[in-house]
């Protein structure tokens, strides 16, 4: 069938035609080589709304040369858009109890107390920021020993996402988001801005780096020597291939003793040389062995 002839089909309920199989077939490919993001069948009614929503909001009624829009030179802002269109950005802080009590029990006495080294971390797939910012909560209660002395950590907070990133960087928040933050990280960390709004302290929004990566893109990324990577509910985005390939370039960013925490179910059965599993109920993670003979 050809593109010409999908595009007579009847219209849908949204006013465009359906995507024909041929058309997905494109699509598939170009977000593949360009985006390095691959599209399994399951996925194509969630991809058809997004990118339906993305043609609404701009008004373009023609799959075909929406397509020839996107693979023009030039065309990395509109594909910033689109991805955003396409990926679900949902998270609430303090998102999961058990990875956190788990980074609090195995990770932070190794930093705790004066002397200690400044803790890196690295929110991966951060959405709109409440995962960074829960982190940093917990950081900073655990390491700093007065609201005058210098946080001993930082963070960096990457997504594809480029609205979303915008979000994060601003820290604010709608008050009824503020029902997932423990009263006690409240008083210290959040400021009232209105009856409607709510922002993360300065002191916080400092200690956050927020970055655009795309995770098919790992090897553009400089940085190393994690001391916690924290990468809950991305991988769902890959194929469970390359969540393996994935899952092995992270370990080998992570500092020795250093700990790899993703949500159940993100992954099955991956295992890597020098990573020991963290057994924990409702929990999924990983640490580097300090043995310096540990390989990647
Ligand atoms: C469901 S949210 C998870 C947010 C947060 N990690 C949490 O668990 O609450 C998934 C995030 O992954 C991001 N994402 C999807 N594909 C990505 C990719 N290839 N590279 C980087 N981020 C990606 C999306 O933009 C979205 O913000």
């Amino acid at each position: 069938m050809t593109l010409q002839m999908a595009n007579r089909k009847l219209p849908s309920r949204t006013g465009l035609p359906e995507l024909s199989d041929a058309q997905f077939g494109q699509w598939r490919e170009l977000l593949e080589t360009r985006m390095g993001i691959s599209l399994s069948e399951q996925r194509k009614p969630l991809f058809v709304s997004g990118l339906r929503a993305r043609m609404r909001e701009i008004g373009c009624e023609d799959y075909q040369a929406y397509y020839q829009r996107l693979r023009a030179p030039h065309s990395m802002p509109e594909w910033a858009i689109l991805i955003d269109r396409l990926t679900v950005h949902e998270t609430r802080f303090f998102r999961d109890p058990d990875a956190l009590d788990l980074v609090e029990r195995v990770l932070l006495p190794g930093f705790a107390g004066p002397g200690g080294r400044s803790l890196q971390a690295w929110s991966l797939g951060c959405a709109s920021g409440e995962e960074a910012y829960t982190l940093a909560m917990l950081l900073d209660r655990a390491l700093t020993t007065g609201p005058d002395t210098v946080p001993r950590f930082g963070i960096t907070a990457t997504d594809i996402s480029r609205p979303a990133l915008d979000t994060a960087r601003q820290g604010e928040y709608a008050q009824r988001r503020l029902a997932g933050i423990p009263q006690e990280y409240r008083q210290t960390y959040c400021e009232t801005l209105s009856p409607q709004r709510f922002r993360i302290s300065e002191r916080l929004r400092r200690r956050i780096c927020f970055s655009p990566l795309n995770l098919s893109e790992l090897e553009r990324f400089p940085l190393d020597g994690f001391d916690l990577i924290y990468c809950q509910n991305v991988l769902i985005y890959f194929d469970r291939g390359e969540r393996h390939g994935l899952l092995d370039r992270l370990a080998g960013r992570l500092a020795p003793g250093g700990l790899l925490v993703l949500a159940p179910g993100d992954v099955l059965s991956w295992t890597h040389p020098a990573l020991e599993r963290i057994r924990c109920a409702g929990t999924l993670a990983y640490q580097r062995r300090v043995d310096p003979e540990a390989r990647d």
